[in-house]
């Protein structure tokens, strides 16, 4: 067993590193800095960090030791330098939903504004969907750039989504895999280390959290919701960026389309002028979060009357057109949806009787776009871009016996067949009227 080395810092002892984290004690800058790049260089077993992430998962880490967290994590790559830009990056994070294509939206809207939007994304791992693989059915788009095609795209077009560089943070990857084996991934301080060391790597200066609540969210519970958000928003701030959040409800989908390709196209209706209102909304409110911090000489509500004007006048279309080529894809697909193709066995749900519609489960939809081929078990696992659903009926939506609710994407009858039977299961009905629920929370938490 490994008890003890060197790392290039005093010798550690690792064991008593883990038994005085074990014990609720606090952890020294130095101490964690040490020890995570001991884990890097080899000289921390597996099981040893893993018995470290459960102390913490059990007896929690104060402010400056998720600080240092952190710190260790974005010191063990790369960090991207925007300065020479000379312009304020603004970025976006969501904490992951079903249906999330807001970046898809916000990106080119805030772009034809005038602001500079730079964004490193995940892939989706489970029954929520990820940037990169929704990109990813656009024919030909790159998501892997360097950070100097990062940047000279930037320059160009002042928009770029790439997938996360491999180059920054490589700690979260390792941590990461091992807490999702550990159960140790539901942990605050874990989480806003995480999530926060990959933002301030890639080097914007603002970030809008997209904290989604809800049942198909990573978080169910607000007051854990609400907790990690103001632990990244201290962690951002330490570093020097602007961090506002934004508490979101996840327990239905956002908008109608859940999928990749489905999602792309409704995105590209969006941003046309025609999108669902729950999603119009959330975009806007988090352009004029980002609009007003960027250097523009915006306050909110100029920056929401920007951003409105943009979706109208075509201009925000017109950036998501330029975007896409400029990475490689068919700019065709903003005009000819079916350019994004859909997989050929399409079922619809239809109601059975009269009423109002009074929840739909999120997660019981991502459930069965996922059980579609739409997501991925485990990383490098495929994606189909082309399977989907479109729940056209929402919470609050009167619908009359026979009226379709909903439409599968499948590559087979009888998949589309499971899928129907799973959207059927996640809907229900009052014959009262029933409020739509509200999309965010009134403006930013903190
Ligand atoms: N997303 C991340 O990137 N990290 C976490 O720890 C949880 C969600």
């Amino acid at each position: 067993m490994i008890s003890s080395c060197t790392c290039g810092r005093e010798a550690m002892d690792i064991v008593d590193l883990i038994q005085r984290k074990r014990d609720g004690k606090e952890l020294t800058s130095d101490e964690i800095g040490s020890f995570l790049d001991a884990y890097m260089g080899g000289e921390v077993a597996e099981y040893q960090m893993s018995a470290w992430l459960m102390a913490a998962f059990l007896k929690g880490l104060t402010l400056g030791e998720t600080r240092s967290l952190m710190d260790a994590m974005i010191a063990s790559g790369e960090t991207l330098d925007l300065s020479p830009l000379g312009r304020t990056v603004v970025d976006k994070h969501s904490t992951g939903g079903v249906g999330d294509k807001v970046s898809l939206v916000l990106g080119p809207l805030v772009a034809s504004c005038g602001a500079v939007f730079g964004k490193m994304s995940g892939r989706g791992l489970g029954h929520t969907g990820g940037t990169v693989d929704k990109l990813e059915s656009i024919p030909g788009f790159r998501t892997t750039l360097d950070s100097g095609a990062f940047i000279s795209q930037l320059q160009e077009v002042a928009l770029c989504i790439a997938g996360q560089s491999p180059e920054l943070v490589p700690a979260d990857d390792r941590l990461y895999a091992l807490r999702d084996v550990t159960a140790t991934v539901d942990s605050n301080p874990l989480t806003a280390a995480s999530i926060m060391s990959k933002k301030v790597a890639a080097g914007a200066d603002v970030v809008a959290l997209d904290v989604k609540v809800g049942s198909g969210a990573f978080f169910r519970n607000r007051g854990q919701a609400a907790g990690v958000a103001h632990l990244m928003q201290q962690l951002g701030e330490a570093r020097g960026m602007q961090v506002v959040i934004l508490m979101t409800s996840m327990e239905q989908p956002l908008g109608h389309a859940v999928g990749n390709a489905v999602e792309v196209r409704e995105a590209i209706e969006t941003l046309g002028g025609n999108g669902p209102g729950d999603l119009v909304e959330l975009v806007t409110a988090l352009a004029a979060e980002l609009l007003s911090r960027a250097g523009l000489g915006l306050d909110r509500e100029q920056a929401a009357q920007k951003a409105a004007a943009c979706l109208e006048s075509g201009a925000a279309l017109e950036k998501m057109e330029q975007w896409i080529a400029a990475q490689g894809g068919d700019p065709a697909c903003v005009r000819e949806p079916e350019v994004l193709a859909l997989a050929p066995v399409e079922r619809t749900l239809k109601a059975t009787t009269d009423g109002f519609v009074s929840s739909l489960d999120a997660l019981t939809v991502g459930q069965a776009v996922f059980a579609l081929g739409a997501g991925r078990r485990r990383r490098g696992d495929p994606v189909d871009h082309g399977v989907g659903a479109v729940v056209q009926a929402k919470v609050g939506d009167g619908v009359a016996a026979g009226q379709e609710l909903a439409t599968v994407y499948a590559r087979s009858g009888a998949a589309a067949d499971v899928a129907i039977a799973a959207l059927g299961a996640a809907y229900s009905f009052s014959e009262e009227r029933v409020e739509p629920p509200p999309v965010a929370e009134t403006g930013p938490i903190c």
